[in-house]
């Protein structure tokens, strides 16, 4: 048996969005920009795909620009907003510490240009409130950026209520719903929100292909300059069959959400309940206001990488929060954002389900964490010294 329990990371594509990439990869090879018939062929199907993921987002066609994924649609959001900000002297932006790096990093290359970087802190739950959004805004103040659906541990941010805050004090706001779009309810008008980045490879469109909503009449410096496509807000030929394929996805997605969400659900919350049988463990993030599919844990006194590469080899392919791309041990920045303490958070695990998952694999999953639980702490020194009582137990 192999389960696919890491639809955060990446997504199985659709066979539809397939299918609808195979077409215009055969069929509609012109250049958008040509002016002759092949190429004013592309426009029409680049159009028809702009024109229905615009339709789920609740915006307009022209709001939309294409990039090559949720890290540059968080980019030119975070540094064109940043950039128009300071010609107005506005200098500061608020943000969260468990916004995912292509955030955080972009925060800290602006803070060294001169920018000062309010991170709020994030409840134990793993949500921020609106009120401590509203109370970290200061007349300076020229973006916040607060995350739609956190990647690690799942929690739903509201939106909507921030997005009012910031609207109400005249701050643009950013989410980054990357995780959010083709899983949650998505209307940028009615959520107050600005600028959004998406990306396709998280509702099983292609990777490499994404887009940033930005609201009519706010206009950023392009972060990539050369030709006048997307409107002069993002040069670079569009890459039409990846678009076609992303608005496939999409509405698949989005046309199936409900019944999706509905079948989901209870296996997640079967999946949460067998893993919390286990001694000294813990969900992390708020058990309701979550994604879906979403499964985050902390064991105490094992490493959640050796645990990754035992279910590995029990065909169960999930991720740490613990993973860490410099290389070095640090824990996830999510988890000690929510307070999890550096010993706890290294022994953490993410399922992250999609719609597909069965009942049969869910007893599979909690039968094979509980075993491969059990087997890494009978060879852990520090769970015996848990046991012993030379150490004290963090999770009750
Ligand atoms: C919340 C969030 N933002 C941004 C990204 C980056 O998206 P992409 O892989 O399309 O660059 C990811 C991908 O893991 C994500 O989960």
């Amino acid at each position: 048996m192999q389960i696919y329990a890491d639809n955060a990371a990446t997504t199985k594509m659709s066979p539809a969005a397939i299918d609808a990439m195979l077409t215009t990869l055969r069929e509609t090879y012109g250049n958008p920009s040509s002016l002759h018939s092949v190429g004013q062929q592309a426009a029409e199907v680049l159009a028809d795909a702009r024109g229905r993921i615009a339709a789920r987002l609740g915006c307009e066609p022209s709001e939309l620009i294409f990039t090559s994924g949720g890290s540059e649609a968080d980019n030119q959001a975070l540094r064109g907003a940043a950039r128009l900000g300071a010609a107005k002297g506005k200098k500061h932006i608020i943000s969260t510490a468990f916004e995912h790096h292509a955030v955080l990093h972009t925060l800290r290359r602006l803070e060294k240009e001169g920018f000062t970087v309010t991170l709020l802190d994030v409840h134990e739950n793993g949500i921020v409130t609106p009120e401590q959004v509203q109370a970290a805004i200061r007349p300076d103040t020229c973006l916040v950026s607060v995350m739609y659906a956190n990647n690690e541990i799942g929690t739903i941010q509201p939106i909507a209520e921030i997005g009012r805050v910031c609207r109400e004090a005249g701050v643009l706001f950013h989410t980054d719903a990357v995780q959010a779009v083709g899983h949650l309810d998505i209307d940028v008008k009615a959520q107050n929100i600005d600028m959004l980045s998406l990306s396709a490879h998280k509702f099983h469109g292609p990777k490499g292909v994404g887009a940033l909503y930005l609201r009519k009449g706010i206009y950023l410096e392009p972060l990539i300059e050369g030709g006048a496509q997307e409107r002069g807000r993002r040069a670079g030929t569009e890459d039409v069959p990846s678009i076609v394929g992303m608005a496939a996805a999409l509405d698949e997605a989005c046309e199936h959400r409900a019944e999706h969400t509905a079948r989901l659900i209870p296996l997640r919350d079967k999946l949460i309940a067998g893993l919390a049988a286990i001694p000294h463990a813990a969900l992390n993030g708020d058990a309701e206001k979550r994604l879906p599919g979403n499964v985050s844990f902390c064991f105490e006194g094992i490493e959640g990488e050796s645990l990754l590469l035992l279910l590995d080899d029990k065909g169960i392919c999930a991720s740490s929060g613990s993973a860490c791309t410099s290389g070095s041990l640090d824990p996830s920045h999510v988890l000690l954002a929510i307070g999890r303490v550096h010993d706890v958070a290294h022994g953490s695990l993410r399922l992250s389900l999609d719609e597909s998952v069965t009942e049969a694999e869910i007893d599979y999953m909690i039968q094979a964490v509980t075993e491969t639980v059990a087997y890494l702490r009978g060879i852990s020194p520090v769970w015996r010294e848990l046991q012993s009582g030379a150490r004290d137990y963090i999770i009750a």
